[in-house]
């Protein structure tokens, strides 16, 4: 079975998992259900991607018991809108009683901070909102997403609570390397968006398909392979369920010192999606 990563709190979460950004909510039920059913058990979502209604009904479509599922949602910038003081403590919590009444659950297993815009000013009431759904069971564990070295070491100087993971775009294009070296001493697992690269030129990069054909495995699945090996956790997305069906089919492979520096050699260093650092957020 895929393998899981512990984290600071205890719980232990698959290495692979099915992430639904750019899943329309009604695809959702129908996209989440046949992962299920493929048998991944992390489920990846977030309040702005207006599908925690979609994914919820898959979830429960699917009939398995909810304590084998590890689910993630994420708390939006305007959730925070009124962060200050007390009220950011408020405006959390609301937010996160909304995403779980969307999902139909009463616990989620991860809760992140979606983007790391709202650092300044009150930005430890947020994070204190999230120690106190921590500690109430209710976020089973809490973490962030899209924060870099500066923002992590800004939260790390304010808080006991380190977040369980970051969670980022990370791929072979953007390895994220110093991240990832800064996470390792800090106990923070990484687990990357995009692990595909969404999908486009990484597919096609002739360096990975010659990894492919070694294998008789699909670009896709040495990309995801090369996540699993380097102990990363991925959220691969697809709404096609023979693509569903192929990322989740990673096991039976391995990659070697060679094929792991055919990766390493495409590395571009340059982003796909949004720059977090230049994120306006609102
Ligand atoms: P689709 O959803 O139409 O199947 P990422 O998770 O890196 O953001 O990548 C998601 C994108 O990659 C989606 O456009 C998805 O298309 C596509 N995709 C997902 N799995 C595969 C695969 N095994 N082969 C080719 N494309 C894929």
């Amino acid at each position: 079975s895929i393998p899981g990563i512990t984290l600071n709190n205890g719980s232990v979460i698959p290495q692979l998992g099915f992430g639904v950004w750019q899943v329309p909510d009604e695809g959702a039920a129908a996209a989440v259900r046949t992962a299920i059913e493929t048998g991944y058990r992390s489920i990846d979502t977030a309040a702005i991607y207006d599908n925690e209604r979609g994914t919820g009904l898959g979830i429960q479509q699917a009939g398995v018991p909810r304590e084998e599922l590890f689910l993630t949602t994420k708390l939006w910038n305007s959730g925070t809108r009124d962060w200050s003081g007390q009220a950011g403590r408020d405006a959390v919590l609301r937010e996160f009683d909304a995403s779980l009444e969307k999902l139909g659950t009463d616990y989620v297993d991860l809760y992140l901070i979606h983007w790391p815009r709202p650092m300044h000013g009150s930005f430890g009431n947020i994070w204190a909102a999230f120690e106190e759904l921590a500690a109430s069971g209710r976020a089973k564990a809490v973490g962030v997403s899209n924060f870099g070295p500066a923002e992590l070491t800004r939260l790390l100087e304010n808080t006991s609570l380190v977040p369980a993971l970051n969670q980022v775009e990370l791929h072979p294009y953007f390895p994220q390397t110093e991240l990832r070296a800064f996470h390792a001493e800090h106990g923070i697992a990484t687990e990357a968006w995009s692990p595909l690269g969404q999908g486009g030129a990484l597919l096609a990069e002739s360096a990975l398909v010659k990894v492919a054909e070694k294998h008789d495995r699909s670009v896709a699945q040495v990309v995801l392979r090369w996540h699993l090996q380097s102990g990363i956790i991925a959220i691969p997305k697809s709404v096609t369920p023979a693509r569903i069906q192929q990322n989740f089919d990673v096991l039976g492979f391995e990659l070697d010192a060679e094929d792991l520096a055919a990766l390493d050699s495409v590395a571009t260093g340059e982003r796909i999606g949004p720059d977090p650092t230049g994120f306006d957020w609102n």
